[in-house]
């Protein structure tokens, strides 16, 4: 079965990774020592013709005046010129010749006081195992750390690269796992051991990977070299998943220093020549399945070649390896396309469905819920939440979330977090004859919960003033009013396990809203480091993450019939390492129909429509300011999981008509939009015409179904009406097709819709909104 997927071809010294049916990761080692990268694109086919110096042939020849040897030349070397500085190496260290940035640093500390360190430099290979399955991971005994998981009815096969430096004894496990699926992504995974039996080593680098891309694979469509561009999404609280689209000028680096993943960049990055777009061209990306502090940089070397590395944050974690310790870093997950950068965005969603999140989620149809937040925030009695959720019921939404505000004595966010028992004086029946009260009304029940944190005003912090995490010595810092809980005490896990249970169990509860509202930040030395904890250097926030994904495993195995969503003030945590555990994702708190066009552009990137929860709220919207219809707000929601955030007592009976309408008509065709593949048509953001659109279509597995979305985002004056050319239908059918808010029909071909395209009607306002819904017509074929 391996073999088919990963190959070691001992006469060349290359190992062959089929990476999807469509391409190839072909690792060599050079002068048997160092893995590099000979190849990432469409398979190389058979090799057998070629000579053993296939991995020299396959570098080019580099002139090495002024630069340092790879090592001390041999007049027997078969090529005695060569310098690490311009080799696509695999693991790069420092001090070896290679000037560009090194994928790990480490040291071995000598010395009692820690002060004598010797680095480990000399990484080089010693064996390597082709295993069956995914790669192993080593946490220490309460972490869990996600990756992804093999697919449905696939198999995993994992490269396993042992590298050792002889002074330091530092062993590192690079590690290569490939799906048996056609859209396979590349798993990368490395593993720092400590084979010193007597010192430690500090990692004070521990990258998760490295991609040198040399500048003879950036080429355009024409063969000419073109300056690669890197794609990530940045912002901030309710700014998140901007797209900015800029060339490597010299050094690119984003990351997190917050804590989580963070608000102001997603853990991700696409790479492409400058003439790759949505539809044509080569393209990269990279995605770290991390919730904490991390790094991703491309750093453009003398050749205009780009090496891109990235992992743990080494501005805020190191770590320290006690003598046979071992520690695996986060995982990173690398794609190839060579038809643009749609085709990317498609099998990072097929991986994200089949890989990432909990098996159960991938068929699972998302209900259309009302959440309560923006509608009533604190300000509630069971009352008013019956009300809410009987008018939900009677539109015919499904489900109704209760966010904060139902604990503790919270009537603000400067208390009770942590005091997870029920607010008796809102609630004094409990949630039990609150809940069958709303189920009575046909609707199920959901419920909030922010575990990793405290209120110092809480029950829970009088009790255990030490359970927070806090530098000693230092006045806490406290955020949103609030401070972090110290996930790695034990007890303070199963604190959290066994009350949030008990709520839980109390209770017909199918969903569970996870959040996540503050940053860290406890600058200083001297840090609390939890009971029975020695004091390893900075090291507190990669176990805070680790904690948090064992209480959330905890959580999600133990409710197995609970629907969790993630959120983290909107979409601070919304990487792969939380879609790990949850079927949704609150990607934003704005709910702006404007801001959340493009914001919902940047989260396709790397999330597919069936996680991303998306509201539609009242005007004026309550971030903004602005005013929208309801029409452009329900579309908006609808391209991607559509629920509802705002007091349905307060609808006029136009607006009742229009919801109720809207919900019916969207869980007709949800599953096109949970389940379908995602097409960007348009998406230019400006304020004038052909530079202010956005335009999707998803379309179901088979074809026999599409959902088209054209958006306006700004009102612009004297426009013609947009013509869209379709993408992913079934060239040889008919379509008939339905305007959902302009009474046209029409019956058009596949090829006429992906050829010439389909009219999307000019309008005034804001968004402009035009739906359509395609329906293969019988099977018949033209
Ligand atoms: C931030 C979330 O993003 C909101 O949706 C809401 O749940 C609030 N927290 C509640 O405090």
């Amino acid at each position: 079965m391996q073999s088919r997927l990963i190959s070691f071809d001992a006469r060349l010294g290359i190992f062959r990774l089929l990476v999807g049916q469509n391409f190839e990761y072909t690792i060599g080692l050079y002068r048997a020592k160092w893995p590099v990268l000979l190849h990432f694109g469409k398979s190389l086919g058979d090799l057998s013709h070629q000579p053993p110096s296939f991995v020299f042939d396959s570098i080019p020849a580099q002139t090495r005046e002024f630069a340092v040897p790879g090592e001390n030349e041999r007049p027997s070397a078969p090529n005695p010129s060569y310098s690490l500085q311009r080799i696509p190496l695999e693991f790069p260290a420092g001090e070896s010749g290679d000037l560009r940035s090194p994928a790990y640093k480490a040291f071995e500390i000598v010395s009692s006081d820690g002060i004598a360190k010797k680095p480990a430099l000399e990484i080089t290979y010693v064996s390597h195992r082709i295993l069956d399955g995914l790669a192993p991971k080593v946490t220490e005994t309460e972490g869990v750390l996600p990756g992804g998981r093999v697919p449905k009815d696939a198999y995993a096969t994992t490269l396993e690269l042992t590298l050792e430096d002889r002074v330091t004894n530092l062993r590192v496990l690079l590690y290569y796992t490939v799906f048996s699926t056609p859209d396979s992504v590349l798993l990368r995974n490395v593993t720092y051991v400590n084979a010193n039996s007597t010192h430690k080593i500090h990692l004070a680098r521990a990258y998760s990977f490295n991609l040198d891309i040399m500048s003879s694979s950036t080429l355009d469509g024409n063969g000419n070299h073109a300056p690669l561009d890197v794609i990530s999404t940045r912002g901030s609280w309710a700014r998140e998943f901007g797209l900015v689209r800029e060339p490597v000028a010299n050094t690119f680096s984003i990351g997190s220093r917050s804590g989580i993943s963070s608000h102001q960049a997603w853990p991700g990055i696409y790479l492409c020549p400058s003439t790759t777009t949505e539809y044509s061209g080569d393209a990269w990306a990279v995605c770290l399945v991390y919730s904490g502090d991390w790094t991703l940089t491309a750093e453009r070397d003398e050749d205009d070649g780009i090496r891109v590395q990235g992992g743990l944050n080494s501005e805020v974690t190191e770590w320290t390896l006690e003598p046979g310790a071992q520690f695996s870093a986060p995982e990173a997950v690398l794609a190839k396309s060579e038809t643009g950068l749609m085709a990317l965005t498609q099998t990072l969603h097929s991986f994200v469905r089949e890989s990432i999140l909990p098996a159960k989620y991938a068929t699972m149809t998302r209900p259309i819920l009302a959440n309560g937040w923006e509608a009533v925030y604190f300000n509630f009695d069971a009352k008013k939440l019956e009300d809410l959720a009987g008018r939900a019921g009677a539109l015919g939404i499904e489900l109704f979330v209760l966010d904060d505000g139902w604990f503790g004595k919270r009537d603000s966010d400067n208390s009770s977090l942590g005091d997870w028992f029920v607010n008796r004086r809102k609630l004094p029946e409990g949630l039990g004859p609150l809940v069958d009260n709303i189920n009575a009304k046909g609707v199920q029940f959901g419920l909030w919960f922010e575990p990793e944190m405290i209120s110092p005003d809480s029950e829970l912090y009088r009790k255990h003033p030490d359970w927070c995490l806090s530098f000693e010595g230092r006045d806490r810092i406290e955020g949103r009013n609030q401070l972090i809980l110290d996930l790695a005490i034990p007890e303070v896990r199963d604190y959290l396990f066994d009350s949030i249970s008990a709520i839980l169990k109390s209770a017909n509860i199918v969903y569970v809203k996870l959040d996540h509202n503050r940053k860290f930040a406890l600058s200083g030395p001297g840090a609390h480091w939890g009971k029975g904890r020695d004091a390893r250097y900075t090291g507190y926030r990669h176990r805070h993450v680790l904690a948090a994904y064992t209480l959330m495993e905890r959580l999600t195995t133990a409710f197995l019939n609970i629907h969790f969503e993630g959120c983290a003030g909107g979409g601070g945590r919304s990487d792969y390492g939380m879609m790990s555990f949850v079927g949704t994702y609150w990607i934003s708190d704005d709910t702006d129909a404007v801001v959340r066009c493009e914001i919902q552009h940047g989260c396709s990137l790397f999330l597919p429509a069936m996680v991303m929860s998306s509201h539609v709220s009242a005007v004026p919207n309550h971030q903004t300011g602005r005013i929208t219809t309801l029409k452009a707000r329900t579309a908006v929601a609808m391209s991607g999981v559509l629920g509802y955030e705002l007091d349905l007592t307060k609808m006029t009976p136009k607006e009742w008509d229009e919801v109720k309408k809207d919900v019916e008509w969207y869980k007709e065709r949800r599953g096109i939009v949970h389940f379908g593949d995602m097409f960007r048509l348009r998406a230019a953001y400006g304020s004038r015409g052909s530079m202010n659109e956005v335009s999707i279509v998803y379309v179901s597995k088979d074809k026999s179904e599409a959902l088209f979305f054209y958006f306006r985002p700004m009102a612009t004056a004297n426009q013609k009406d947009a013509v869209v050319r379709l993408k992913g239908l079934d060239s040889g059918a008919k379509y008939v097709f339905d305007y959902y808010y302009d009474k046209i029909r029409r019956t058009m071909t596949g090829r006429e819709l992906m050829n010439r395209g389909l009219v999307a009607p000019y309008k005034r306002g804001d968004i402009a909104p035009v739906v359509a819904y395609l329906k293969r017509e019988g099977t018949e074929r033209l």
